[in-house]
């Protein structure tokens, strides 16, 4: 009998020495089968309690469960200090610093041909223009013959404009055919500007693309002059590309109008003395000129009461000058470092 309560007595000691040394959870739990696990001393003393005599066994059996319960009053002591700690440390490894700056969601910005768009609309609004649209897929009619384009004019073929299977129908080749849809809508006075994209069958390179963006406007009414399309003109060359800036027009050919000028202006990057932008001084950003009566004629207006005059530009080239970006595929490829540097979010 007294070895089994020396055993008791050793156990219960290296027992809890063992578990109040314990660190962590993992150690506590080894802590506990060294003292009362079924292969401890312990458990060995209580398996021996059957074979002793009755009087040994209550001695031996009280102080066991004594142990027993020291033991487990020692491991939910400590057990419940380790949880706390860990607790503690989850919690820190948790913390959140809201002295912190936010990480700042990057907002999105137009596309450099939307502002641009956007900020030549404004100036023709500001004039009295309104904004119209034509559809893309044209017929013959709206986007030549109504246009004065004679029938054998090179424009038609097929080596230069996209033909759709419907027979007759084709993508627009310039916004001009805007002109006529508008037209045939309604009664001069007439002063629209038309935004839209266009189709060209011709190769790529750094100023050409065979999808672009024009911006056509049209102005009919009685007494429309020259001089009235080229005051237009270059109040809005100097709405969009400074005060200083200088126009010029240079006579030219389009079927549609008569006569049929070029619009240059002054380099905005060398004020026109020359450079590797421009050669000479000068840029071409659109073509104009007074409206063909035959095309009057062909929308039912009086040509003999009403004149007018229209005018066509390429968006892609006038952004391009406003930015000075060397290559028109930079507009089309996508390419976030380049679309982030035009700063307009609404
Ligand atoms: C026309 O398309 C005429 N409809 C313009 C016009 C309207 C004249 C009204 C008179 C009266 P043109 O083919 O030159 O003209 O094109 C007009 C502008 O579109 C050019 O000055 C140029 O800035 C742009 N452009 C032409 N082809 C391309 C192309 N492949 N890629 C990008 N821009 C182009």
């Amino acid at each position: 009998m007294d070895d089994a309560l020396r055993i008791l007595e050793d156990e219960l000691q290296s027992g809890l020495s063992r578990i109040r040394a314990a660190t962590s959870l993992e150690e506590l739990e080894a802590a506990q089968v060294a003292a009362i696990g079924r292969r401890s001393a312990y458990s060995e003393v209580q398996r021996s309690l059957g074979k002793m005599p009755d009087d040994e066994r209550r001695v031996v059996g009280k102080r066991a469960n004594e142990v027993r319960a020291e033991l487990e009053a020692a491991l939910a002591e400590v057990g419940l200090a380790l949880d706390e700690r860990a607790e503690a440390v989850s919690l820190e490894a948790d913390r959140v610093d809201v002295s912190l700056p936010g990480r700042r969601l990057r907002a999105g910005s137009l596309h450099p041909l939307t502002i641009t768009e956007y900020e030549i609309v404004d100036t023709f609004v500001s004039m009295g223009y309104r904004v119209a649209e034509g559809p893309e897929i044209e017929t013959d009619w709206y986007n030549f013959t109504a246009l004065n384009i004679p029938a054998d004019h090179p424009a038609r073929s097929m080596k230069d404009s996209l033909y759709v299977d419907i027979p007759g129908m084709l993508l627009r080749t310039e916004t001009s055919a805007v002109q006529i849809h508008t037209m045939e809508s309604q009664e001069p006075p007439v002063f629209i500007i038309a935004p839209g994209r266009v189709f060209r069958r011709e190769t790529t390179d750094a100023t050409h693309s065979p999808i672009f963006h024009q911006i056509e406007g049209l102005a009919v009414d009685e007494g429309i002059t020259f001089s009235d399309l080229k005051g237009t003109l270059e109040a809005f060359a100097k709405a969009m590309f400074g005060q200083d800036l200088r126009v010029r027009m240079v006579p030219s050919y389009f079927p549609f109008v008569e006569p049929g000028a070029q619009v240059d202006v002054s380099c905005f990057k060398c004020g026109g003395r020359g450079c590797r932008v421009c050669g000479n001084g000068w840029i071409e950003i659109l073509g104009a000129g007074m409206v063909h009566p035959a095309v009057l004629e062909n929308v039912g207006y009086d040509s003999e009461r009403y004149t007018g005059f229209a005018f066509g530009m390429g968006l892609e080239r006038v952004a391009m000058l406003r930015y000075g970006i060397p290559d028109i595929r930079l507009f089309y490829e996508g390419d976030v470092r380049f679309l982030s540097q035009f700063g307009r979010v609404t």
